[in-house]
């Protein structure tokens, strides 16, 4: 099976098979048949959602099970808020605009990420002041291993800066970790009354002075971010990338106070608990990168920390290409900063 139209990157690489799951039925189905392996070294199993976190380095031999589970309803509405649900297949962004059309404002700051709802938790998805765990409720998944349905809730997600347990495996430092053995089917979001506007992130201040407009609601937020992101993301159906390549570092105050004497114009944010974050879009800028490329493989013009796809539909990057461009990344921002970037998509 070709996987090209089924990652954002445009990279070319096969499966050697593929399974689409439309619901749990389906699951169950599958997994109760008899070419069906429990995950394992020998067998292993990968959950697709939409692919737009991914770098595929050469074939596949992982049995890939396309998740394509459609739904979306509110469960309940109350005094106190809406909570409502999606299945795991459903586009992000098509459900974002939903539920605003729907009148349950809360997701907007969210508009435009591409991927699946499914996807979602698993990297803790976030822009423009609100992350995934802030608007989350609850999940279903199937056990993989075990065939069994179970619930989370956010505690037991174990939600961190685009990390979750469903990117960690047990043996890692943590009470469980579930990657490559869950499959989320269903994701339940909390929207509470009366909604409030997020509006420090410096791109919607920004937009509030251009327009005028001090007190948005949630539609005028959702059109802000949609033009925010246009402006300086690259739009996947134009131009393969995954979104941002590093996660952004955090690092102490002394170490920031460091790179600021050498470099006063850093881009850092304060963290609640002392630590400070900084950009790593402006550490790559700041070591030249921005607009160059190495292969296939080159740095978005417009936002560095975002890693583009400079083949065409025929002679598309490899993701070694990719892989290459990154590390010389993490090599110059290193010497020149000292700071290790750490790759935010999952490497296949
Ligand atoms: N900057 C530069 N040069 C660049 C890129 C950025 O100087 O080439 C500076 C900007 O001027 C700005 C700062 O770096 O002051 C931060 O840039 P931006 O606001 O674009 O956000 P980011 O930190 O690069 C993060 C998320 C994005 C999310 C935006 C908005 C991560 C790894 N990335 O990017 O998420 O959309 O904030 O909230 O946390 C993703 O995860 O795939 C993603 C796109």
């Amino acid at each position: 099976v070709a996987l090209q139209p089924m990652n954002t990157f445009g990279i070319a690489a096969r499966a050697q098979r593929l399974v689409r799951l439309r619901s749990v039925d389906d699951l169950l189905g599958l997994m109760a048949s008899a070419d069906w392996r429990q995950p394992s070294a020998e067998h292993p199993v990968f959950v697709l959602g939409g692919g737009s976190n991914l770098v595929l380095t050469g074939d596949l031999k992982a049995l890939v099970l396309k998740v394509e589970i459609a739904g979306r309803r509110l469960v309940e509405e109350t005094a106190r808020g809406w909570l409502v649900e999606a299945g795991g297949g459903e586009g992000w962004h098509d459900f974002v605009r939903w539920t605003l059309e729907q009148g349950w404002p809360g997701l907007e700051n969210m508009a435009l990420i591409p991927g699946t709802v499914g996807a979602a938790p698993v990297q803790n998805i976030g822009a423009y002041g609100v992350e995934l765990q802030d608007r989350f409720h609850s999940l279903d998944a199937m056990d993989l291993d075990t065939g069994r349905v179970f619930s989370l809730d956010a505690a037991q997600c174990g939600f961190g800066y685009r990390d979750s347990v469903f990117k960690h495996a047990p043996s890692d430092d943590r009470s469980f970790g579930l990657k490559g053995r869950a499959l989320i089917t269903r994701v339940r979001f909390w929207l509470p009354k009366p909604w409030k506007p997020v509006l420090g992130y410096l791109d919607l201040e920004r937009k509030m002075d251009e327009t005028g407009i001090r007190q948005p609601d949630a539609r005028q937020i959702f059109d802000w971010v949609v033009a925010i992101r246009r402006a300086k993301l690259p739009d996947p159906a134009v131009i393969g990338n995954a979104g941002s390549f590093f996660k952004n570092p955090t690092v102490t105050p002394e170490q920031c106070a460091d790179i600021i004497a050498r470099d006063p114009k850093v881009v850092h944010y304060p963290m609640p608990d002392g630590s400070i974050k900084l950009a790593a879009g402006w550490l790559i800028d700041a070591c030249g990168w921005k607009g160059k490329t190495m292969g296939h493989a080159g740095v978005y013009e417009k936002q560095a920390l975002v890693l583009v796809n400079k083949g065409d539909a025929e002679h598309p990057c490899t993701g070694g290409e990719v892989m290459t461009l990154a590390k010389a990344i993490q090599t110059s921002v290193y010497e020149r900063f000292g700071i290790r970037l750490e790759p935010e998509p999952v490497v296949l």
